[in-house]
């Protein structure tokens, strides 16, 4: 079975053609250059520059695969969440694609991409507890199957990834942060600053990262005469150690929550052997290695993507349209792309819906 995917629900246009012997025959993506200077994404720019390039990088990867359209067996998009007016270019021309070809389409939710990724990578087997860390979303799940997902719990404000970003916009770093807040965090002492760790003692699976972004700020606005933070005075070793001191705390408050999640997961889940991690900010090698650390004091093993998995790309779509097409799940081409799509919309919902208490 031989499937292509198609992602562009953020500032990534990305198409791969994956088989069912977990092959991946092409892939390509665009990252996209215009939002630098922005500090962030912007929507509108983001669809436009999707709508210019998304044929040019289908037929792309068409040909690097060597492969026929009229030889594939489905067509996947990530049809939410993320920013819509992207999201509709790829399912419009995915839609469009399996109309000519007479294919099924296959809608994939963005998030299931990132969570099934592991499969592909490492072979990993259901169930198992996954970290999903990105610039949208922060959640601690359990990976059933195919569509089935238990949340255990889930960041009350910013995203992880979103943090990471925030933080470096404030020290200038331009956008995407996370890269940049790793470089410099290798230079930093770690120790410098004490900041907090939000919901530490909640009694629950939940997160919050607002609270540490504020931290940052406090201290960053220390180094200002004014107190603005666009005129804060910090040499580039203060740089570093800002860097190092946040990225050591978000880490510590992730595996936090991990350690009390672990212990859930094998008493609910005791088949399950494996910790996964995937999202933007499963890129990040100090996350990955603590994750790795808390994986082997656990007895469980630790996956995580290829770090080119981690951010957006198509392979990841690719991959959950196929495991969903395998398992007889196809869409109609009235499909309406989801802008919010939560990955366990259709678990039944527990009263109080706040996740597992731990
Ligand atoms: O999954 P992704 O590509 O897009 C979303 O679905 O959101 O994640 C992008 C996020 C950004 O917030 C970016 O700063 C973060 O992932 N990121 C990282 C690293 N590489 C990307 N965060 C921390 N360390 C990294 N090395
Ligand atoms: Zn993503």
């Amino acid at each position: 079975m031989i499937v292509l995917g198609i992602e562009s629900s953020c500032d990534e246009t990305a198409a791969a053609i994956v088989n069912d012997e977990r092959e991946i025959l092409a892939e390509t993506v665009l990252s996209q250059e215009e939002h630098k200077k922005f500090g962030g994404v912007v929507p509108e720019i983001a669809a436009r520059a999707h709508l210019e390039h998304i044929d040019e990088i289908i037929e792309l990867t068409f040909k690097k695969a060597g492969v026929k359209p009229c030889d594939i067996d489905a067509v996947a998009a990530a049809a939410g969440p993320g920013l819509i007016g992207g999201v509709v270019v790829g399912v419009m021309a995915a839609k469009a694609l399996a109309l000519a070809l007479n294919k099924p389409f296959v809608a994939v939710n963005h998030l299931e991409g990132h969570a099934l990724t592991a499969r592909l990578t490492a072979g990993v087997k259901y169930p198992y507890l996954l970290l999903l860390v990105s610039g949208g979303h922060c959640q601690i799940l359990v990976v059933k199957g195919v569509d089935d997902f238990e949340r255990l719990g889930t960041t009350i404000d910013d995203a992880a990834g979103e943090a990471f970003d925030k933080v470096a916009k404030m020290l200038g770093l331009g956008y995407p942060g996370g890269p940049m807040i790793e470089k410099l965090a290798a230079q930093g002492d770690e120790n410098r600053f004490s900041l907090p760790h939000p919901l530490q003692y909640s009694g629950d699976l939940n997160l919050s990262f607002s609270g540490l972004k504020t931290a940052v700020r406090k201290i960053i606005e220390s180094y200002s005469p004014d107190g603005k933070v666009e005129h804060a005075i910090l040499s580039p070793q203060d740089t570093a150690d800002i860097c190092a001191c946040f990225q050591k705390t978000a880490t510590e408050c992730l595996v936090f929550k991990l350690e009390k999640a672990i212990k859930y997961f094998k008493e609910n889940y005791p088949d399950g052997e494996d910790l996964v991690v995937a999202g933007g900010v499963a890129a990040n090698t100090y996350l990955r290695e603590s994750l790795e650390r808390l994986a082997k004091h656990s007895k469980l093993n630790f996956a995580a993507p290829p770090i080119r998995f981690c951010t957006d790309n198509g392979v990841m779509i690719a991959w959950a349209g196929l495991e969903r097409f395998q398992k007889g799940y196809s869409d109609p081409l009235d499909f309406k792309p989801r802008p919010r799509w939560p990955l366990d919309a259709n678990a039944p919902k527990a009263a109080g819906a706040g996740g597992v208490k731990a």
